[in-house]
């Protein structure tokens, strides 16, 4: 496939999670929310996450925030469900390093996250992408220190 046709797809799947997010809303009986804004617009992301036996059982989140930011949440609930915590850190990290330029694990599916590789030449985009995965990665900090 071609860089330009590549570049299309990954267009066309962070459309699709935008326009039709998974995981939008909230859970009632949720192990810990997060509000979290990006502090260079204002846009925000309400996360709630639900974990038995360090595994995410449910992720969902709410929010406002351009198609960059509401799609990366989108992806990022669906890749964690059903993940263990730590693996859900390492993807963060992954996902950080990516966003970052650096060498990051790609023996790791990282499903429709991939798409969100392009950010990356665009620094001013980059803290949209991150917004909910920071999110995430608060929650669970918090989570461990109580
Ligand atoms: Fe606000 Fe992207 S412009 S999160």
């Amino acid at each position: 496939m071609s860089f330009n046709n590549l570049d299309q797809l990954y267009r066309q799947v962070i459309m699709d999670h935008y326009k039709n997010p998974r995981n939008k809303g909230s859970i009632e009986d949720g192990s810990f929310t997060v509000d979290m804004n990006n502090p260079t617009c204002g846009d925000r992301i309400h996360l709630t996450l639900k974990v038995e036996d360090g595994i995410v059982q449910d992720a969902k989140f709410d929010g406002e925030g351009c198609s960059i930011s509401m799609a990366s949440a989108s992806m990022m609930t669906q890749i964690v469900k059903g993940k263990e915590i730590e693996e859900a850190l390492k993807l963060s990290k992954i996902f950080s390093d990516m966003m970052q330029g650096n060498d990051y694990d790609d023996d790791v599916d990282l499903g429709d996250i991939e798409a969100l590789q392009g950010v990356a030449k665009f620094p001013a985009r980059i803290k949209c992408a991150t917004l909910a995965w920071k999110a995430m990665e608060k929650g669970v900090q918090e989570e461990e220190q109580e």
